[in-house]
Formats: structure tokens, C-alpha cells, sequence
């Protein structure tokens, strides 16, 4: 030995510290010891766990936490808001900011601009940012991502969520949790389920009809648990089907944790526990933010003590929802050593950069209005609130404390520097309206400058884009229409550039005059560089519409029915399946603009669309191919989006669904040929009949576009006369 530390002391020093490691991990209890598997751990836990210990993991001890126990190292769990973000501190008992300085974070473009990006890769890169920032501010469970479906344009929430398409939403999230997760932070994918309108979302009873249930609302968090691993899920605080979501035996016991094999925790939404019988049978495993006295008054603490002390539930119940706990806690590595966490690097600048930019969506750009070419210009004036208005620290639960916010203006200034003469007038105010006198002075900036920049929308507040209640309307508020007609008469070279996290109507008085419009989102952070960077050209816009932009909000499917927002506290989904473009496609009704739509400064042209039939490959039943070009001016992305529509199906069906996508940077004149392996999944409807997914013996239509109404190629996939396959899960 003596020998061998001589002439090979590296090794020798390796062989001495494996030889402690396993000496000081066998000294280590086994929940402790992070060598054994994850269940070997838990049960070892909960076996050492008194019954106040274990009562200690179903209810929060403090706005944000579950208790510790220190007799055994368990730290107390942290949880935060939100999707986009990690939340300023509060106090300890109150949802009041604890004002401390070390609190501040990235604030990332909302999820349905992440959304628009139509780029996994990016809701990775935004994941990783959402992790790191946990661990840095000591968060063991992030409460996000939100996937609840769009059902209506007017959701004060829509901002918080990832559009109308359940496969979209899906394919996004599982990019977001995984990643999030990697930093042994856990995710929650909130609200389960039917939260879909902000208006009484507190007692209303969502009904709706079981297809729509598995095609619709379920696949999202579907995906989130059995290809994101997500580890937490966020019960709603809607009734669905009579029953509360966070005592809904038939959705968190049965299609949650039997089903789906959910192995992790379901928290309830803070105050949404209404019954210790109902969460305690129900599924419902940690109960937090309840308003009942103290935390002992919470539903599932002293009272559901005493009904395991009387014998009214069996110990198992509450051993099953510890057990989920310890899972979480363990693999999460809450109990190990973990990564510090790091806030605001230059990565997460990127990322934030990166995905406001890709989520930027062009809507209009007759005459090739944009990019602007600083070069040719000598004035502009940048008119509107959203100018300058910070959105970051507004959305209730989803509002950040963000270290740096760029506002638009701040974007353009740094952008164009001193070599433009750049004149501002707010043009219209959030809380006044519109004056005369207001719209006089921005008519004398548009009229004074080359080129006017209307930057406007909606704000983090309520009745907009906030939690706690919808938009009375689909319209501009505050006098914006009157304010844009103004300007693009006064200027015909006007941009108008929407701020918000939902769609909006635009009056065609000027949409029809204006030649440049375009939907920025909350983009967070580095809003306004992402803004400036597509305004002036030197990012090529790639974003597309993640929902329906209707012209008018009668159009839309749960009002042109009068399904919204219910009657006598209850809600029926009458339009079904047929949600967002889905119903705008079946009923031929013309969108202002459709799903997935957004323009680019290049164009892209799609040819040889090839379909093959893969009869024995057990994970694919077609394979397809198709070639994209940049036949434009400029280097760019093109999302390419494939939808399937199935000639004469067995139950009816929506005109088109989203089944693929693909986000391809192509530089000028290069072509790629994009391939999508299309699963049985792909082509199956719920059967409630039986209870499962079901791919008819039909023809099915592949249709490859830019936007959903702007299909550039079709092919059909024959499966007529093939012999049957098995059923998708
Ligand atoms: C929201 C949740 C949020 C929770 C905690 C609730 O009002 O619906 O999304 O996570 O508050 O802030």
C-alpha cells in the first residue's frame, strides 16, 4: 500500500475515499442513503414516521411550505408560483411580499408565447431556467407549468397556459418539466382539470362528455405524467361532474393514479379543499393554502387525526399519500446533496432572449412594412402604454420580481442607439382611457416621424390577463381602436404591436390600413430587445399562433353556443370536441387569424410530401417525409405543421388535428426534408363505448402546412384494407 500511494497517489487517494464512502453510506440509515433505490428509501422513511410526522406531509404548515421534522433531517418543503418564474418570497402566513432583496429572478416570456415558439428545445432551455432558479431560492416544488386548453379567448388565465391545442400543449410542457426536473426541483402541472375560465372558478360544475374529456382536456397532463415524469399535479378548484377537482375520486384516484400510474403527489390549489372526507378518499395527498384557522384546521390535519384515531380510514390511506410525498422528496434529492442553483447568468438571459424572440408572432406585413431598415429612417415615434408599461410583477399567482425587465421602448432605444430621432407620446392610459388630448399629441408624433409604432394590448391585471376573472370582451380596451384609426390616418406607415397574453379583436378600420401587425406576449425579461430584434430585422420572426384569433367573440365556440360562462353554477361544454381551430375549421367560420399562423421576412415552399405505410414497425403506422425550402430573402425558421383529417370516421370527428411539428432553421435557398413517424395514437379517437382508443380501417388525409388554414401539401395514408394493429394506450 505504502508502495502504491507512492508512485500512484491519485489512485490511491480514489481507492481511500470509495473505501470511506461505502463506510460512511452503510453507517447511513437506508432512507438517507442515496446508493439504494428510491422505494427501498421511502418505505425505510416511513416506517420510522409517528403519526403526527406523517400528518405532517398532507397539509401546509405556512402559505408555501409543509412542515420538517428534524428529529430525522427532513427539511421542510418549499413550494412556489409559477409557470414563469419563481415567485418573490412571502410571509410565512400571509400572501404578503416578505420584502427581501435576495428575491429578485429572471422573469421568462409567458407560456403561450413559449407556446408560439412551437420549439421544444426552447421550453428546455426555459425549464432549465426555471429549475435553476428554484434551487437557487431553495424551492423543492415548482407550481407549474399550467396546461389548461383555451377553451375561450377571454380566460383571464390564457397567458399562464399553452393555447387551444391539447398535442401542442402536451409536446411543450414535457420539454418544460423535464427539464425543471433535472435540477432536482419537481414540477407541479396545474390545474387538473377544467379550470378553464377564471369566472367562478371556485364552484362552477364543468360537465362534459367523456371524448372530449380524453381528447381535449386529458392529453396535456396525460404527457406531462407519462412522458414529462412529472412528480406533482395541481388539483382545480371547479367541480367536475358534481365533484370538487381536489376530491375527485374518479379523476385523481382513478384516471390520475390508476390509469395513468401516477406514482407522485396531487396538491391541492390553495383553498380549493372544501372536505376532509372528500380529500382524504378522493386522492387528494398534500392540502394547502386552506383559509381555516390555523394550519391544525386544515382539512386534512386535525380532522383526518381523528379519523384515523377513530378508525374511520385505515392507515394505508394515509400511508399511500406519505409514501407519494417521501417519493418526491427523495427523488427530487431533497434528502442528498443538491445543485446551489444559480439566477439570471448569461444562459438564462439567453434563454429568456431566445424564446421571447421565437415566440414573437408576425400577423400582418403588407409591403414588406417590417423589417425596418434604421439606415433609411430619420424619426420614429413609438406611441402607446404598453411602450413602457413593466408587465413582470402583475398576474397575481404568476407575477415575478424580476431582476431586469427591457420594456419595448427601452428595446428600441438600445437598438437603434443614437442614430434615429425616436419621440414617444403614451397615447392612451390604462386607467384613464383615451382622450382627445392624448390621441392630439400621438397624432402629432405619428405625423412628425417615418414611421409610427403602436405599442399596445392588454396588462397583467384584472379584468385582462390576470388570474381571478375573465375579460368582459374580446376588444382593445381603453380607447386602442380609436387611438390606431387616428394614427394610421394621420401616418400610413403604422406598426402596431400587441402586448398580451390572449387574443384580441381588431377593428377593420384599421387592420385593413395598417400594414404591419404583431403579437409580442409578455416576453418577459428581455421583452423588449426580442421586439427590437424583429422590428429592425436582425431576428427573422418564426412565431405561430398557438390559438384562434377570432374575429369576434360570438364566433367562438363556447359563446356562439351560449355554453359560457354556464347557468345556475354549472357548465356544459356543448361544443365538445370542437375547440379552437377544430370548431373553426368544422364549422367553416373564418378566423381573423387561424392556428398556427405567423409570417416570416422569408418565404418557405413545401414539396414532396411522401407517405409510407409502416405495417410492422410497433411504435410507427406511417412514416412521412416532406421537403422545406427557404425560397426568400433571408435566413429563418418555418414550423412545419402536420394535421390529419380522416375521411369517413366511424364517430365524428373534427375537420383537422394537429398530430406533428416541426421548427426547422433554414438559411436563403436551402432545402431539408423533414420526417415525422406518425404513431397509431395519431390516427385513434377516444371510443367511449369502450372505454379506449380507437384507429378505424379509413382513409386518412396527412395535410403539411405553414398554419392550419394554409395547408401546402397533401397525401393519404390507405388503411382500408390493413390488417388490424393494436390499440394505442
Ligand atoms: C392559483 C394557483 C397557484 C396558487 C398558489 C392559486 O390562486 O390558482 O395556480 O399556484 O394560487 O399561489
Amino acid at each position: 500500500m505504502p508502495l502504491l500511494r507512492l508512485r500512484f497517489p491519485l489512485l490511491s487517494a480514489l481507492l481511500l475515499s470509495a473505501v470511506l464512502a461505502r463506510a460512511s453510506t452503510a453507517a447511513l440509515p437506508a432512507y438517507r442513503n442515496p446508493a439504494l433505490p428510491l422505494e427501498t428509501r421511502a418505505d425505510d422513511l416511513l416506517r420510522r414516521l409517528t403519526l403526527d410526522e406523517k400528518l405532517a406531509f398532507t397539509h401546509g404548515a405556512s402559505t408555501f411550505s409543509t412542515a420538517g421534522i428534524p428529529r430525522l433531517g427532513i427539511p421542510e418543503r418549499w413550494m412556489d408560483d409559477g409557470p414563469h418564474g419563481v415567485r418573490e418570497d412571502v410571509l410565512r402566513d400571509s400572501f404578503d411580499p416578505a420584502n427581501r432583496h435576495d428575491d429578485y429572478v429572471m422573469c421568462m416570456p409567458v407560456l403561450i408565447d413559449l407556446a408560439s415558439t412551437w420549439d421544444p428545445d426552447a421550453a428546455t432551455a426555459y425549464g432549465n431556467v426555471i429549475g435553476e432558479e428554484a434551487r437557487m431560492r431553495g424551492k423543492d416544488i415548482m407550481l407549474g407549468p399550467g396546461v389548461n386548453i383555451m377553451r375561450t379567448p377571454i380566460n383571464g388565465r390564457n397567458s399562464e397556459y399553452f393555447g387551444e391545442d391539447p398535442y401542442l400543449a402536451g409536446r411543450m410542457a414535457v420539454g418544460y418539466i423535464r427539464a425543471v426536473q433535472s435540477h432536482g426541483v419537481a414540477s407541479c402541472v396545474k390545474h387538473f382539470v377544467g379550470n378553464d375560465q377564471e369566472t367562478q372558478r371556485g364552484s362552477i360544475d364543468v360537465e362534459m362528455d367523456e371524448r372530449t374529456l380524453h381528447e381535449i382536456y386529458l392529453p396535456p397532463f396525460k404527457a406531462a405524467v407519462q412522458k414529462g415524469g412529472v412528480w406533482a399535479v395541481m388539483g382545480a378548484y371547479n367541480r367536475f361532474r358534481g365533484q370538487y377537482c381536489c376530491e375527485n375520486d374518479a379523476l385523481l384516484n382513478g384516471i390520475l393514479k390508476k390509469h395513468w400510474g401516477f406514482k407522485g403527489i396531487v396538491i391541492s390549489d390553495w383553498h380549493a379543499v372544501h372536505d376532509t372526507d372528500g380529500a382524504v378518499r378522493g386522492g387528494l395527498d398534500v392540502e394547502m393554502g386552506t383559509k381555516r384557522g390555523d394550519y391544525d384546521g386544515f382539512f386534512m390535519a386535525g380532522a383526518f387525526k381523528a379519523g384515523l384515531l377513530s378508525g374511520k380510514y385505515p392507515m394505508s390511506l394515509l400511508d399511500d399519500k406519505v409514501r407519494r410525498s417521501l417519493r418526491v422528496m427523495i427523488a427530487t434529492g431533497a434528502l442528498d446533496s443538491r445543485e446551489p442553483g444559480s439566477i439570471c447568468t448569461p444562459e438564462h438571459r439567453a434563454a429568456a432572449l431566445r424564446v421571447a424572440e421565437e415566440g414573437i408572432v408576425l400577423l400582418k406585413n403588407s409591403g414588406a412594412a417590417l423589417p425596418l431598415d434604421a439606415a433609411k429612417l430619420h424619426t420614429i415615434a413609438v406611441i402607446g402604454e404598453n411602450a413602457t408599461r413593466l408587465q413582470a410583477y402583475g398576474g397575481d399567482s404568476a407575477r415575478i420580481k424580476a431582476l431586469y425587465e427591457v420594456s419595448p421602448l427601452e428595446g428600441i432605444l438600445h437598438r437603434v442607439g443614437t442614430s434615429l430621432n425616436v419621440i414617444t407620446s403614451p397615447g392612451y392610459s390604462s386607467t384613464t382611457g383615451t382622450s382627445p388630448a392624448m390621441i392630439a399629441q400621438a397624432l402629432a408624433a405619428a405625423k412628425a416621424a417615418d414611421v409610427a409604432i403602436v405599442i399596445g394590448g392588454l396588462i397583467r391585471e384584472r379584468p385582462y390577463d390576470c388570474e381571478g376573472m375573465d375579460r368582459a370582451s374580446l376588444d382593445l380596451p381603453w380607447g386602442q381602436n380609436d387611438l390606431i384609426r387616428a394614427v394610421v390616418a394621420a401616418n400610413p406607415h403604422t406598426i402596431v404591436v400587441l402586448v398580451s397574453g390572449s387574443p384580441v379583436a381588431m377593428d377593420e378600420a384599421w387592420l385593413s390600413r395598417v400594414p404591419a401587425v404583431v403579437e409580442a406576449w409578455y416576453g418577459g425579461s428581455e421583452a423588449g430587445n426580442a421586439l427590437a430584434h424583429v422590428l429592425f430585422g436582425d431576428f427573422n420572426p418564426s412565431g405561430k399562433l398557438p390559438c384562434t384569433f377570432p374575429r369576434k367573440l360570438s364566433d367562438s365556440p363556447a359563446h356562439a353556443l351560449g355554453a359560457y360562462p354556464g347557468k345556475d353554477g354549472v357548465e356544459h361544454y356543448d361544443e365538445g370536441l370542437l375547440v379552437g381551430y377544430r370548431w373553426f375549421d368544422t364549422k367553416h367560420i373564418e378566423p381573423l387569424f387561424p392556428f398556427g399562423f405567423g409570417l416570416s421576412y422569408t418565404t418557405f415552399a413545401y414539396s414532396n410530401l411522401h407517405v409510407e405505410r409502416l405495417a410492422t414497425d410497433p411504435d410507427a403506422v406511417a412514416k412521412i417525409t416532406i421537403d422545406v425550402t427557404n425560397t426568400g430573402p433571408r435566413d429563418g425558421a418555418e414550423v412545419a405543421e402536420l394535421y390529419v383529417h380522416e375521411e369517413h370516421p366511424r364517430l365524428f370527428r373534427p375537420e383537422k388535428e394537429l398530430k406533428g411539428f416541426q421548427r426547422v432553421f433554414l438559411k436563403r435557398g436551402e432545402t431539408r426534408t423533414l420526417t415525422f413517424l406518425l404513431p397509431r395514437q395519431a390516427f385513434s379517437y377516444y371510443d367511449p363505448v369502450i372505454s379506449g382508443w380507437v384507429m378505424d380501417h379509413g382513409r386518412f388525409d396527412i395535410l403539411i402546412g405553414a398554419s392550419s388554414r394554409d395547408i401546402r401539401a397533401t397525401a393519404t395514408l390507405d388503411e382500408s384494407t390493413a390488417a388490424p394493429r393494436a390499440n394505442p394506450g
